[in-house]
């Protein structure tokens, strides 16, 4: 087989077969076809596309490529969940403990925050002490055990999805939906789970913008899923503003607390208890999503979820007084109010730039080498709706660096729209896919 004739094919509009994508992949990973190459292959993908078998094919090789989880030693049916990225997105943090508590195996492996977005891994790493590279014994062992561990995923899970996503980065080849559903379900079948749920974000704060291509990038990983043989259903959902009312490392954990205490923000626990009641009803754990809701309701009611939370930190090394206090978690000193400008309803924010601020005062990374603020953020007052009046505080910055706090500010005024009229409401939740 050769590389080009491969290119040319997939130029004229032809699908690959199986076996020439599992040629390409595992010679791409062996450093055998060069990335021009397949930067060529990438581009001819993005103008031709690829059919439901050709991009459950590339699921696969890039699956093959590297390790794969084996959770057999895990009783019970392990669910998963993966959100596609947002800004104060910390699910995570509250449905992971929270599902576990009602005795749902929850063997998860996450990533760091890059550009705009969070990282769950980076938010845990806010308790002092708790670790996030387990070996495969002690994650195992955990999951029997109290029903939780959250690792950071390693470099050995499909390794030929990190360099083809490093490639596709560098050549405007992100956004095309096989491509994206193959890079994110390689990864979700690596994790070895039975059951995974979709949070799809849609909106201004997430890479797809529009909700018709995030629908169809969710019914696609639905697909590759089911017939991976996996337990699957998806949630589109809104980033068009922040999920909730921090964004930052501390921040975030701080306000994840408080959700599983019952006080978490509407938006919030919305997207937390339909994520919830498909992890419950796929794993069998509920019969329907009433009965599934019901009883997360009752996890965070009688703090059984909190505790949850706090043994996992304690298991991982992390000091569980943390999360019954957490005003010992660190938060930067410097404060600062970013007040409105105009009279009249908050109508849209700028979802991007706001992560993009928190990036520059130091909670995010510009690369992945960079090294992150844990302790900075901001807090928000008034969102899309709020009716304001001018002067009223609409955010806190928290800060350590004066100059990094002005840049941070500005960005987040210009972020902020006004109209006179209230807005039309919209839903959290934008679409379910469970067929
Ligand atoms: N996240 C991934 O892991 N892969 C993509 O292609 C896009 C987002």
């Amino acid at each position: 087989m050769r590389m080009y004739d491969l290119i040319e094919k997939k130029k004229n509009g032809n699908p690959l077969s199986t076996e020439e994508i599992r040629w390409m992949i595992d010679g791409y990973t062996r450093e055998a076809i060069p990335d021009y190459q397949m930067a060529a292959m990438l581009m001819a993908v993005c103008f031709c596309g690829m059919n439901a078998r050709e991009t459950y094919d590339l699921t696969l090789s890039m699956r093959d490529s590297g390790e794969i989880m084996d959770l057999s030693n895990i009783d019970g049916v392990k669910v998963d969940k993966h959100s596609t990225g947002g800004v104060g997105d910390k699910t995570t943090l509250i449905l992971a403990p929270l599902v576990a508590s009602l005795g749902v195996p929850v063997a998860k492996m996450s990533g760091r925050g890059l550009g705009h977005t969070g990282g769950t891994i980076d938010k845990l790493e806010c308790f002092p002490g708790f670790r996030t590279e387990l070996s495969m014994e002690e994650f195992s062992r955990n999951v029997n055990r109290i029903k939780i561990a959250i690792a950071g995923q390693t470099a050995a899970l499909a390794p030929a999805d990190k360099k083809l996503y490093a490639l596709r980065d560098v050549t405007a080849t992100v956004s095309q939906i096989s491509l994206i559903a193959s890079s994110i379900m390689s990864k979700k079948l690596a994790c070895g789970s039975d059951a995974v749920v979709l949070d799809v974000k849609t909106g201004n704060g997430a890479f797809m913008k529009q909700e018709a291509k995030a629908v169809l990038l969710a019914k696609e990983m639905v697909k590759i899923g089911r017939t991976a043989g996996k337990k699957m259903a998806a949630i589109v959902t809104d980033m068009s503003q922040p999920l909730g009312n921090m964004v930052g490392n501390s921040l975030e954990v701080i306000e994840a607390i408080e959700a599983l205490k019952g006080n978490g923000p509407k938006d919030l626990m919305d997207d937390v208890y339909a994520l919830g009641q498909y992890m419950l009803t796929l794993s069998g754990y509920a019969a329907n999503t009433d009965e599934a809701k019901e009883k997360l309701k009752n996890a965070i009611g009688t703090g059984k979820a909190l505790d949850k939370l706090a043994e996992l930190v304690e298991a991982q090394g992390g000091d569980r007084a943390f999360v019954y206090d957490p005003s010992k978690l660190a938060v930067a000193k410097k404060k600062l109010a970013v007040t409105a400008k105009e009279n009249g309803y908050i109508s849209g924010m700028d979802t991007q730039d706001i992560g993009t601020a928190c990036m520059i005062l130091g909670g995010g990374r510009e690369t992945k080498q960079s090294v992150i603020d844990l302790s900075v953020g901001i807090e928000f007052k008034k969102k899309t709706n709020s009716p304001v009046r001018r002067g009223d505080t609409l955010a806190y910055l928290y800060f350590n660096d004066e100059k990094k706090g002005a840049q941070a500010k500005a960005i987040i005024e210009q972020a902020y729209h006004y109209s006179a009229d209230m807005p039309e409401k919209t839903n959290t939740i934008r679409a379910v896919i469970t067929e």
